[in-house]
């Protein structure tokens, strides 16, 4: 698929940032991150930057779609997927003059200085760190499966419909 057809008309006047992820799957904290960042940009494209050779919980499509429908209420947002891309490229292809993450702690700074650091190394591109909600502090997608793996609850933690996908993933972990 052609970059325009992906991404639609790029104009000077269009602020648009990416919020790239694995999103395997999406949570509330990074609806909440996309939610905040759909207000300071014009567009936000979420990225499902995913490896082909690594089989994850959820298939990019699925992962595409869980997005969609976590992100009904924002309409400035917009979902695409890529495999084995620099971020950099996905964000000039779009036209793209940011990445906006979340940040939840200390932690995540460390892991994220490098990438953000890296990232204008290459491209000039700069990375806005939003502060995660308190709320969603303790919520990542692997702790989410990990959790509801042992039957714990993640009411409120994820979509709605991410915790019937994911429910549903559990009972027959084949099912696509
Ligand atoms: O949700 P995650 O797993 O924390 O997301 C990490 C991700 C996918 C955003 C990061 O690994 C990434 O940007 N990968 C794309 C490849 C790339 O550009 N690597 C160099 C980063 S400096």
């Amino acid at each position: 698929m052609s970059v325009a057809a992906r991404f639609g008309r790029v104009t000077n006047q269009q602020r648009r940032c990416v919020c790239p992820g694995s999103y395997d799957p999406v949570t509330m904290g990074h609806v909440d991150v996309i939610t905040r960042a759909a207000a300071l940009y014009d567009e936000v494209v979420v990225v499902v930057l995913h490896n082909n050779t690594k089989r994850g919980t959820f298939s990019v499509e699925e992962r595409m779609k869980l997005l969609d429908s976590a992100l009904t209420a924002v309409p400035n947002v917009r979902v695409a997927a890529f495999a084995r891309r620099l971020l950099v490229d996905v964000c000039r292809e779009a036209g793209a003059q940011a990445i906006v993450k979340g940040l939840r702690s200390d932690t995540d700074f460390a892991y994220e200085l490098p990438m953000a650091l890296m990232n204008r190394h290459l491209s000039g591109i700069e990375t806005i760190f939003l502060p995660g909600d308190p709320r969603f502090g303790h919520v990542s997608s692997s702790l989410i499966k990990e959790v509801a793996a042992f039957g714990g609850d993640i009411t409120g933690l994820v979509p709605a419909q991410v915790q019937a996908a994911l429910l549903a993933r559990l009972q027959n972990p084949e099912g696509s």
